[in-house]
C-alpha cells in the first residue's frame, strides 16, 4: 500500500525561532493525535532550520525535508549543500525540481536528474516535483509537459531508487494563486503519471508511488482533493506556515 503524506513546503519563510515554535506546534498535535498506519507528515525546511527542527519534533511522527540540493558531491562549489550533509543532520527526505527552482535557479531537467542521483546515493528520499505552465495548459501542452519533465528526470533511475520517490504534481499556476486545479483536473494528471511510472517501470511500481498534489492546497479544499483515487497527499505552500491550516490539512488526509 503507497503511504499517504501531507508535506509542507515553509519556502524562505520564517527566522530559524518562528520555524522551530512553529514545529513545536505541530509536535505538539501530532504527539495526541492517532495518525493512521502508513500516513506521514513531513515539513520541508529552509537550510538553516533543519537542525533545529529536528531536534524540536519526533521525527517518527514529523519528517524532514530539505528543499533542494547541490547536484555535486563536495567541494569547491560555494554556497552548496551537499546532499550527505542534508542526510547527516537526520533529514529524511528533499524536494527536488520545485517549479520555483526551475524558474529562477536554473534547475534544467538534467540538473534535477543529477539532484536526485546525490539523494540516491546518499540515501535522501526525494519529493520530485513536476507541473505545467499557465500557457502551456492553454495550449493544451500539460500531459506532454509533466511526461517529458518525469521521463528526463528519470532516466537513468534504477527501479530500485525509484522506490524511494515521491512524485508531487503541481501546476505552476495553481501555486501561491490561490487558484487550485479541480480535483478531476488533478485527478486526470495523477492518473497519467502513475500510468507514466508503470510504462517506465511496472504496474506495482507505479501502484506504489505517492503522488502529491500542490498549489494552493488549503484547509477548505484539501478533503476533495485527498478524496481522489490517485492523489496520495498534499505538497503545500503557505497553509503549511499556520500550524491550524496545516493541522487542518493533517486531518483531511
Ligand atoms: P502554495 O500552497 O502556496 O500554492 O504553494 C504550493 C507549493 O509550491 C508547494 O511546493
Amino acid at each position: 500500500m503507497r503511504k499517504k503524506i501531507v508535506a509542507g513546503n515553509w519556502k524562505m519563510n520564517t527566522l530559524v525561532s518562528q520555524g522551530k515554535a512553529l514545529a513545536e506546534e505541530l509536535n505538539a498535535f501530532m504527539k495526541t493525535y492517532d495518525m493512521p498506519e502508513g500516513k506521514l507528515v513531513i515539513i520541508g525546511t529552509p537550510f538553516t532550520h533543519l537542525s533545529t527542527c529536528v531536534e524540536a519534533v519526533d521525527t517518527k511522527k514529523i519528517h524532514v525535508a530539505a528543499q533542494n540540493c547541490s547536484q555535486f558531491e563536495k567541494g569547491a562549489y560555494t554556497g552548496e549543500v551537499a546532499a550527505n550533509m542534508i542526510k547527516d543532520l537526520g533529514v529524511e527526505y528533499t524536494i527536488i525540481g520545485h517549479s520555483e527552482r526551475r524558474q529562477y535557479f536554473g534547475d534544467t531537467d538534467e540538473v534535477i536528474a543529477t539532484k536526485l542521483a546525490q539523494c540516491y546515493a546518499n540515501g535522501l528520499s526525494p519529493i520530485l516535483c513536476c507541473g505545467e505552465k499557465l500557457e502551456e495548459r492553454e495550449a493544451g501542452k500539460h500531459f506532454e509537459v509533466i511526461e517529458s519533465q518525469l521521463r528526463n528526470a528519470l532516466k537513468d533511475v534504477s527501479a530500485e531508487n525509484f522506490k524511494n520517490t515521491v512524485v508531487a504534481y503541481e501546476p505552476v499556476w495553481a501555486i501561491g494563486t490561490g487558484k487550485t486545479a479541480t480535483p478531476d483536473q488533478a485527478e486526470e494528471i495523477h492518473a497519467f503519471i502513475r500510468g507514466l511510472i508503470a510504462k517506465l517501470y511496472d504496474a506495482k511500481i507505479a501502484d506504489d508511488t505517492t503522488i502529491l498534489y500542490g498549489g494552493s492546497v488549503n484547509a477548505g479544499n484539501a478533503a476533495n482533493l485527498f478524496a481522489q483515487p490517485d492523489i496520495d497527499g498534499g505538497l503545500v505552500g503557505g497553509a503549511s506556515l499556520k500550524a491550524n491550516d496545516f493541522i487542518s490539512i493533517i486531518k483531511a488526509i
